[in-house]
């Protein structure tokens, strides 16, 4: 009997023993990789933008979003929809204040339609180069720009590049501001773009940019005014015949989130995103300049598109035909922001 209970405890103890070492080596398998959780135990931030993958602002999303689910051992996944698939333009930013996507990119001309004095940024040749601009920006005048929009409810985490703008035509090239006259030209929403194109008595209409291509190629609008990458990325220079070089408008991004969405954030998740976007901001400006630099290359080799290039001189023709645009500025708001620009004496020194 007592052997009995012997062998009986034996066996006991040994299916014991074996079930501690199964759950043991279990454990070592378990998942660190967050991937392997469902989306409602992960942090799924949807990121909507309006141009396409292979674009500055596309390839920069994507590498974005590479970085924060390799920091984060894809506890946080930053899923990345291009080309206007979820939002077009007038619908990004209520799409970001409705809580349907976390983060937006629109370009700085689109955020005046909620902060208008950010059209400083719109202003023809108010910039010579993307460096001015970002100096501008970290500046206590920007940061006042910045604190505009946080007060709207928007929170800015970065700035991102796609260059200056250039102007192409169906049936003409532009050389100066009156070549513009009575043309129908494809802007983004801005009304002080809008100004710009009025003053030469065109006719500016606002449009969606991924609508562009259908309204050149069924003559809605005769021009358009955008970055070499967003020129190519549509294919736009193939049904455009004139491409006149005038640098003359800036066009970035602001990498926008609502401020409550990030308030709510996990403070490590903050981090986990602030250090990816530090890792992706200066590469992401170093490519822009790169990709128009070959986009111009390539335009100049196509045999596609007659290109002209204003001179020094034609641009400050441009420059001078659009001071009014500078005056209505300053009588809106004031004279504070057109006093800071690096151009202007006494303004942000670099
Ligand atoms: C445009 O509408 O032309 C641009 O804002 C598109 C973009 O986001 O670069």
């Amino acid at each position: 009997m007592q052997r009995g209970n012997q062998s009986y405890r034996f066996i006991f103890s040994f299916f014991i023993v074996l079930l501690f070492c199964i759950s043991c080596s279990q454990m070592k398998t378990y998942p660190i990789d967050f991937e392997q959780l469902g989306e409602d135990e992960r942090i799924v931030i949807r990121f909507s933008h309006v141009v396409g993958e292979n674009t500055p602002k596309g390839l920069a999303a994507r590498q974005f979003a590479e970085i924060v689910k390799k920091r984060s051992n894809g506890y946080v996944e930053v899923q990345v929809f291009p080309n206007g698939y979820l939002y077009g333009d007038g619908e990004e930013l209520k799409a970001l204040s409705n809580g349907d996507v976390q983060i937006i990119a629109p370009a700085t001309s689109k955020i005046s339609t909620i902060v208008p004095e950010w059209s400083i940024l719109d202003l023809p040749y108010a910039f010579n180069d993307e460096s001015e601009l970002h100096h501008y920006l970290t500046n206590s005048i920007g940061q006042e720009l910045i604190e505009k929009l946080e007060r709207k409810g928007f929170h800015t985490l970065a700035i991102w590049e796609n260059g200056f703008k250039q102007i192409s035509n169906r049936d003409y090239p532009i050389y100066e501001p009156n070549d513009l006259n009575t043309l129908k030209v494809r802007i983004m929403p801005s009304r002080f773009i809008e100004r710009q194109f009025k003053m030469f008595n065109a006719d500016p209409k606002i449009m969606d940019f991924n609508d562009l291509y259908s309204y050149l190629e069924n003559r809605s609008v005769d021009a358009q005014e955008n970055t070499l990458s967003n020129i190519t990325s549509k294919n736009i220079h193939s049904i455009q015949k004139n491409l006149t070089i005038s640098n003359h408008g800036y066009l970035g991004y602001v990498i926008l989130v609502d401020r409550d969405f990030w308030r709510e954030l996990p403070e490590e998740v903050q981090h986990i995103i602030e250090e990816a976007l530090a890792e992706v901001n200066e590469w992401q400006w170093n490519l822009a300049r790169k990709i128009n630099q070959e986009k111009l290359s390539f335009l100049e080799a196509c045999d596609c598109i007659d290109i002209y290039y204003l001179t020094d001189e034609e641009k400050q023709v441009w420059e001078d035909a659009f001071q009014p645009v500078y005056d209505y500025y300053v009588n809106r708001f004031g004279s504070k922001y057109i006093d800071a620009l690096p151009k202007v004496e006494g303004g942000i020194d670099e």
